[in-house]
């Protein structure tokens, strides 16, 4: 290709911290890669960041730096602005000016799009700029390409994934160590696995973020964070992991999204999946979606889902997408939640109580005659088939054994109403421990 054959996308950075100083890595490094793909140089031409000594650091060009990133939103050389600040106030504020600026917008992130997706698509649509968001949802692995594009020929059924590296890397840990839950945390946190206040990660929230943004783009409904059900890790104990485990499965934090024929489901909660599953099988910080397709049945993504490079890749991919479709009309880009914005579909979320699961149960019981008939009685007069059931001898000097029973497949409610008559036997004490189940296979 000649030289002055070759177009130029003018890229503003805002934050230059790892994803920010990995994109520009990566795109330094690979661009003459890039370009022979796009027929597009992409340069950086601005960046943003509070700490403009370790800005200069990792861009060894002083010139293309300022600590004002409105300065960079409003800047009239800049077609693309990377918005990799993270938060949703600074971070809305700057978006929204850069697509009033009429300038595409590349982000990284997700709790910014999970919330206020649906306004800033609607103000990119009425400026015609494109929105790209890959790397919001588990890192470097291209799943929101895949959704989109890749699977587009399909009614995608349902969407579960490990999209949370720092649940995973302490869930396996407490695995395979056997260590319990606050065990765990600080080794995560010294390795830098968890931050300080771990809770975003913990509690599920940051995996509510990709899921709700997976969610809306799998079924083309709008994003619906503030209805995600949302249940971390830190109640887990170690014993019902090596319980899973002996019964054929590993838990995992999984993010779960089904459409069915009463609403959708959202949820994250600890889950038990088959032990035989790909997907039960990724270990440490690395994440992995499964997507089931009507046409193409189940498939799998794995990959890393955090760190400057993978994310990087993402983003960068993004800018490329950009590159080729800035000067394409609306209609021949793919749409911001892969379906056509009038064809939006308001589908109701499902509450927990209607959400349909098998589940793991743990209860402590009397060792005594009659106890397990009560327990199965229950179960049954709600309908709840057992799938499978393992009882622990007590230990010695006790005379309480730990009982596991998995279930089919039920409606949440029953197994709620299940769980408060069982735990008013007199012959069981303490709460019932419940897990949720995924089969993963169909
Ligand atoms: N904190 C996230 C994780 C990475 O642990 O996976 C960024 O989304």
């Amino acid at each position: 290709m000649k030289q002055s054959e070759i177009k130029v996308l003018s890229v503003g950075i805002l934050g230059l911290g790892t994803v920010g100083g990995g994109t520009y890595t990566v795109l330094n490094r690979n661009a003459s890669e890039i370009t022979r793909r796009t027929g597009v140089a992409i340069n950086v031409v601005q960046a943003a960041d509070r700490h403009l000594s370790h800005a200069e650091s990792v861009t060894g060009n002083a010139a293309i730096l300022t600590d004002d990133a409105f300065a960079v939103v409003n800047n009239p050389a800049v077609d693309v602005v990377v918005e990799l600040i993270g938060g949703y106030t600074l971070s809305k504020e700057l978006v929204l000016k850069a697509i009033e600026n009429k300038k595409h917008v590349v982000t990284a992130n997700k709790a910014l799009i999970a919330l206020h997706g649906n306004e800033i698509f609607a103000a990119a649509k009425a400026n015609n700029v494109i929105v790209a968001f890959e790397a919001a949802v588990a890192g470097g692995i291209p799943i929101i390409k895949a959704l989109r594009e890749g699977l587009g020929a399909n009614r995608i059924e349902w969407v579960a994934g490990i999209i949370n590296g720092t649940t995973n890397f302490i869930l396996t840990e407490m695995r395979d160590k056997g260590l319990g839950y606050q065990d765990v945390i600080g080794e995560a946190q010294r390795l830098g696995y968890a931050e300080a206040d771990p809770t975003f990660d913990v509690e599920g929230i940051d995996a509510a973020h990709k899921l709700t943004i997976m969610s809306a783009i799998a079924f083309g409904m709008p994003m619906k964070f503030e209805q995600a059900y949302t249940e971390g890790i830190t109640k887990l104990q170690q014993i019902d992991i090596q319980y899973a485990e002996e019964l054929g499965y590993r838990v995992k934090l999984l993010g779960i999204t089904k459409r069915t024929t009463q609403g959708v489901e959202l949820r994250v909660h600890p889950t038990l999946v088959p032990e035989k599953r790909l997907v039960a099988n990724v270990n440490g910080a690395m994440n992995a979606v499964v997507v089931k397709g009507d046409a193409v049945g189940p498939t799998l993504y794995y990959g890393a889902g955090a760190g400057a490079e993978p994310t990087a890749s993402a983003v960068v991919a993004d800018l490329m997408d950009v590159a080729r479709l800035m000067d394409a009309s609306s209609a021949q880009r793919v749409p911001y939640l892969a379906f056509q914005p009038d064809q939006v579909q308001d589908l109701p979320i499902l509450p927990m109580d209607e959400v349909q699961s098998a589940y793991y149960l743990r209860l402590r019981a009397s060792d005594k005659p009659g106890v397990l008939a009560d327990v199965t009685k229950i179960l049954g007069d709600r309908g709840i088939s057992i799938d499978a059931m393992m009882q622990k001898e007590p230990d010695e000097n006790e005379t309480q054994a730990d009982i596991v029973i998995l279930t089919h497949v039920t409606v949440e409610r029953n197994m709620n109403a299940a769980i408060t008559a069982i735990e008013a036997l007199e012959a069981i004490s303490g709460k019932v421990v419940r897990i949720r189940m995924e089969e993963l296979g169909r």
